[in-house]
């Protein structure tokens, strides 16, 4: 069967520092946002202390990516180990666990992609400046970048400044916004925090395409297709608006180097308009990303919802899918199965996404992470995971059917590699094709058992995905 992915197609999988790692401490590491907040959790899941470990086992780990077949390894560098406290000191023996795992990636002939800040800003930097918030952070982080840019950049060609920037904006303590309560001071900082990554990522654009020799940057955006509840036309409206808010709004000021028109009314009306310096134009203006990686899980449904005295334009509800005030209001789709964790599984949406940004941007479109979390069950010493191979089959499938429409596709990286620590349910929600022996509460001996969907997802890549159908 002919396969219709072109033959460079970087069949990977996906991972990031703090939820894989482990050793939180070692080696001179700092303490990050994502350590501080998997602490408070400690005692009802697992944390970043040893997650899965990787830090110890990078190299058996590196060898199953060779057995796989995976010609990327799509992963993140903690800013922690490089810069313990963000913008003092370097740390050696951070830089020197990194040459070692890109080393072996690449005698493996699999080509290392790096993210470099998955969510673990350096926690020395939230009690400097409160964070994102201060421009002392964002250059805090160009420096960062180009300490990795020199110091790895002879090796490593695929670049992202910053993961899910358009997601991490949306949830509070990601952003270490811990005691505010206040929704509009809320807002404001958000809305200055987000700015300032956009400024960053732009730095960290300009700086690879100086330093790295055939260097490829872009961003991963957490994607966000919406469908209207009803074909009403404000339903459309609120639904066209949620894809704006929680995507576009971020993208087109990478690609065009300013916010579309409907977001500075936004700022504008909310009050909430971030502190911007006159040469930050040239800079934004200038930095063009070269691909856009899509993180894809699932879609979501809108209507229209009207503001109020009590909740003004532009005023929010909820975290990751919040509703807002004279736009959109977010819900399931009833049209969707969900998975046990109540994400909608969509693969066509994907294909729309694809189309979408594509043709917006007419940028290579990568995806970094897409997968099932699940609950699955260790039996014999195998793991049965049919649903996983179900949904991850169905999605490369909607990406064959991007390509023939037209959409110039670079890779596809599902997540995650292994099992590691998700976000908010620790080791109970599962992604991997490799399962990691541990629960929450004991790291047993931390084995690598490769699921059924490591054995399917190797014959994918082996007939550069000609052999969906093959279990
Ligand atoms: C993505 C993140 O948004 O979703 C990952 O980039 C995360 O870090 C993944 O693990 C899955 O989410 P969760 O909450 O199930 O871990």
């Amino acid at each position: 069967m002919k396969s219709i992915f072109p033959d460079n197609f970087l069949w990977g999988a996906s991972s990031s520092a703090f939820q894989i790692e482990g050793a939180y401490n070692e080696d001179g590491k700092g303490l990050s946002v994502a350590d501080f907040n998997s602490f408070k959790k400690s005692h009802i899941q697992a944390d970043t202390r040893i997650a899965a470990d990787f830090y110890h086992n990078f190299d058996e780990d590196i060898n199953l990516m060779k057995e796989l077949g995976m010609k990327t390894y799509r992963f993140s560098i903690a800013w922690t180990r490089i810069i313990p406290d963000g913008d003092g000191e370097i740390n050696q023996k951070g830089i020197d666990f990194y040459n070692k795992v890109i080393n072996k990636l690449i005698e493996n002939n699999i080509e290392p992609f790096v993210t470099l800040y998955h969510f673990d800003l350096p926690f020395a930097l939230v009690k400097k400046y409160n964070g994102w918030e201060s421009r002392e952070t964002v250059f805090a982080f160009e420096r960062y970048a180009k300490i990795c840019f020199k110091e790895f950049g002879d090796r490593v060609k695929l670049w992202q400044p910053h993961n899910e920037q358009n997601l991490i904006v949306r949830v509070e303590e990601r952003i270490n916004i811990y005691e505010e309560k206040d929704q509009l001071k809320i807002d404001k900082m958000r809305a200055q925090m987000d700015y300032n990554m956009c400024l960053a990522h732009a730095l960290a654009v300009n700086a690879c395409h100086e330093m790295v020799e055939n260097g490829k940057i872009g961003p991963a955006v957490s994607s966000s297709v919406t469908y209207p509840l009803t074909s009403k036309p404000e339903d459309v409206y609120a639904a066209r608006m949620n894809d704006n808010f929680k995507v576009y709004y971020m993208l087109d000021m990478h690609h065009y180097g300013e916010y579309p028109g409907y977001y500075m009314k936004y700022l504008n009306e909310r009050g909430i308009m971030p502190y911007m310096e006159e040469s930050d134009k040239t800079i934004l203006k200038s930095a063009k990303m070269d691909f856009i990686a899509v993180n894809y899980y699932r879609t979501n449904c809108a209507e229209a919802l009207e503001s109020d005295d009590e909740h003004p334009f532009g005023s929010r509800e909820g975290t990751v899918d919040f509703s807002m005030y004279g736009l959109f209001k977010m819900s399931m789709n009833p049209n969707l199965k969900a998975s046990e964790y109540g994400a909608s599984i969509d693969p066509s949406g994907l294909r729309v996404a694809l189309n979408e940004y594509y043709q917006r941007y007419h940028l290579p479109l990568i995806i970094t992470e897409n997968g099932l979390g699940a609950h699955d069950t260790l039996e014999n010493g195998r793991v049965h995971d049919d649903y996983r191979i179900d949904y991850l089959k169905s999605h490369i499938n909607a990406c064959a059917l991007a390509i023939e429409d037209g959409v110039e596709m670079m890779g596809y990286c599902p997540w995650s590699f292994m099992d590691l620590l998700s976000s908010a349910q620790g080791f109970r929600k599962r992604y991997g094709l490799i399962y990691t022996n541990r629960t929450d509460d004991d790291i047993l001996d931390l084995k690598r058992i490769k699921k059924d969907s490591f054995y399917w997802y190797k014959k994918v890549i082996d007939s550069n995905g000609a052999l969906l159908d093959d279990k």
